[in-house]
C-alpha cells in the first residue's frame, strides 16, 4: 500500500504530527522533497523532538527514507542523530536510508540564498537554508551527491569543477568567497560517518510496495508553496503537491492507494506572500497564541487567518486528495462566530476559485460565511461525538463544502489528541 501525505495550505499543517501516529501502521515513512526548510515538532512521552531531516516517525519501528528528490544539510541531519541518541533513540543505518543521489546542501548554497534575499527588492521571507539554490544546482547540475561527499576522490573532483564557479558567483554578490572552501574537510568527515546510511530509494521503496508492504511517503511545506502551482514569487524551491512524491521517490503513480491532505481548522504563513483571510486583529492573535504559531524552522510568528475554502479547493485539484485530516480544531475554540471564506472577490466579480496569479490573489476580499463557535475545552476529546455540536457541525460543514472525506481530526499537540472522524 503506497499513501502519500501532503500539506494542504502553506506548511505547518501539523503533518508530522499525523505522520508519525500513523508511522506506527506503515513499513517505510520516506521524505520525497524540501530539505530542512521544514519542521516537525513530535511530542511523545513528555518529551517535545523538533526535527528537520529526519523523516516523522521516528520513534516506531518503521524504516526510515531520505528520497533524491530531496536536499539534505548533512551537518543538520547528523546533529539530530546525535540528539535522538542521547534521548535513547539510536538511529542506525537499518533504521535510516539515504539516497545516493540526494543533493548536499553546502555553506555557499546558504551564504548565496542569505546574498539573494538581501538583494530582492521585493522579499520571499525564505528560510535561509539554502535550499532555492541547493534547488538550482540540482536542476543546473551542478549538485553535490550523497555520493559524493562518501568518498573523498569523487567530492574532491566535484569540487575542482564546483568551486570557482561558487567564488565568482558570491563576489558577484559582494559576499566573502572564501566561504567556498571553508570547513570542506567537514564534509568528508560526515560524509564517512553518513556512508553506511547510503541507498537506493526508488530500489528500497518499489521492493517494499511489490512485496505487499506498506509505504508512506511524507510531504514537506504545503501545496501553495509548491515551486509550479503556488503562489509565485512567495514559494519554496521544490513541487510540494502529491504527484512529486511520485517523481522524487522513483515510483510509478500507478501505485498510489491513498493521498491524505492535512489541513487546519484556520490557515496560516509564514513568510511573505499572499494570504486572503489574514486576521491582523485579536482573532489573528488568538489564532496565533493558541496555536503557537511560531516557525520551527525560524520561531518567526506565522500570519494567520480563518479557513480559506477556495484555497482548499485548488489543494484538492492539485493533490487528487482521497482524504483529509484536520489538525487544530482546539485552537478555534472561544473564537465566536466562526468565519468561513467561502469566495473572493476581485474587480467586482465573485470568485470561488483562486485567480491563477499571486497579484491577483493578492488582491481577493475574502467573502465569508458565519458559523456560532463553542466555548468548552475540546482537547481532552477522544471521540467525534464527544464534541460540543458547534464544533462537529463546523467539521461536517467544512467536509461537506470541500467534497472530501475528514477521516481524522486532531485537537492538540499530542498523539494521543488525534481521533478518527
Ligand atoms: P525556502 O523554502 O527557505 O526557500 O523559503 C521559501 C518560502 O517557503 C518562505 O516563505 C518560507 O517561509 C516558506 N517555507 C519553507 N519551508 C516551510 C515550511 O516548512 N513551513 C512553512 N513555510 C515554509
Amino acid at each position: 500500500m503506497f499513501t502519500i501525505i501532503t500539506g494542504a495550505q502553506f506548511g505547518d499543517e501539523g503533518k508530522g504530527k499525523l505522520v508519525d501516529m500513523l508511522a506506527q501502521e506503515y513499513d517505510i515513512v520516506v521524505r520525497f522533497q524540501g530539505g530542512d526548510n521544514a519542521g516537525h515538532t513530535v511530542v511523545a512521552e513528555g518529551k517535545t523532538y523538533k526535527l528537520h531531516n529526519v523523516p516523522s516517525g521516528v520513534l516506531f519501528d518503521a524504516r526510515l527514507l531520505i528520497g533524491p528528490g530531496t536536499v539534505m544539510n548533512p551537518k543538520i541531519l547528523l546533529e539530530e542523530i546525535e540528539m535522538l541518541a542521547e534521548n535513547g533513540v539510536d538511529v542506525t543505518p537499518q533504521k535510516l536510508g539515504i539516497d545516493a543521489k540526494t543533493s548536499i546542501i553546502m555553506p555557499y548554497h546558504m551564504a548565496l540564498d542569505t546574498l539573494r534575499e538581501g538583494k530582492r527588492t521585493v522579499k520571499i521571507g525564505t528560510t535561509s537554508r539554502g535550499i532555492g539554490f541547493a534547488y538550482m544546482d540540482k536542476v543546473g547540475r551542478d549538485e553535490v551527491q550523497m555520493a559524493d561527499i562518501a568518498d573523498s576522490g569523487r567530492f574532491k573532483k566535484r569540487m575542482y569543477e564546483i568551486v570557482p564557479q561558487k567564488k565568482s558567483a558570491i563576489k558577484e554578490m559582494n559576499g566573502d568567497p572564501a566561504i567556498v572552501t571553508s570547513g570542506l574537510d567537514d564534509y568528508l568527515e560526515i560524509g564517512k560517518r553518513l556512508k553506511p546510511y547510503i541507498t537506493d530509494v526508488s530500489r528500497e521503496v518499489n521492493l517494499a510496495l511489490n512485496a505487499g508492504k506498506k509505504v508512506l511517503a511524507e510531504g514537506a511545506q504545503g501545496s501553495h508553496l509548491d515551486v509550479i502551482h503556488g503562489t509565485q514569487k512567495f514559494v519554496t524551491s521544490s513541487s510540494t503537491v502529491a504527484g512529486s512524491a511520485c517523481a522524487g521517490l522513483g515510483v510509478g503513480p500507478t501505485k498510489v492507494d491513498n493521498v491524505m491532505g492535512i489541513i487546519k481548522a484556520y490557515i496560516t504563513r509564514v513568510g511573505e506572500g499572499p494570504l486572503p483571510t489574514e486576521l491582523k486583529n485579536k482573532d489573528g492573535e488568538h489564532l496565533r497564541e493558541k496555536g503557537m504559531e511560531f516557525g520551527t524552522t525560524t520561531g518567526r510568528p506565522r500570519r494567520c487567518g480563518w479557513f480559506d475554502l477556495p484555497l482548499a479547493k485548488k489543494s484538492i485539484n492539485l493533490n487528487g486528495y482521497t482524504t483529509f485530516a484536520l489538525t487544530k480544531l482546539d485552537v478555534l475554540t472561544g473564537l465566536s462566530p466562526l468565519r468561513i471564506c467561502t469566495g473572493y472577490e476581485l474587480n467586482g466579480k465573485t470568485l470561488d476559485y483562486p485567480p491563477e496569479l499571486s497579484d491577483e490573489l493578492a488582491g481577493c476580499k475574502p467573502v465569508y460565511k458565519e458559523v456560532p463557535g463553542w466555548g468548552e475545552d475540546i482537547t481532552g476529546t477522544t471521540g467525534f461525538g464527544d464534541m460540543p455540536g458547534n464544533a462537529q457541525k463546523y467539521v461536517l460543514l467544512l467536509e461537506e463544502m470541500m467534497g472530501v472525506t475528514i477521516e481524522y481530526v486532531s485537537v492538540g499537540p499530542g498523539r494521543k489528541q488525534t481521533f478518527k472522524k
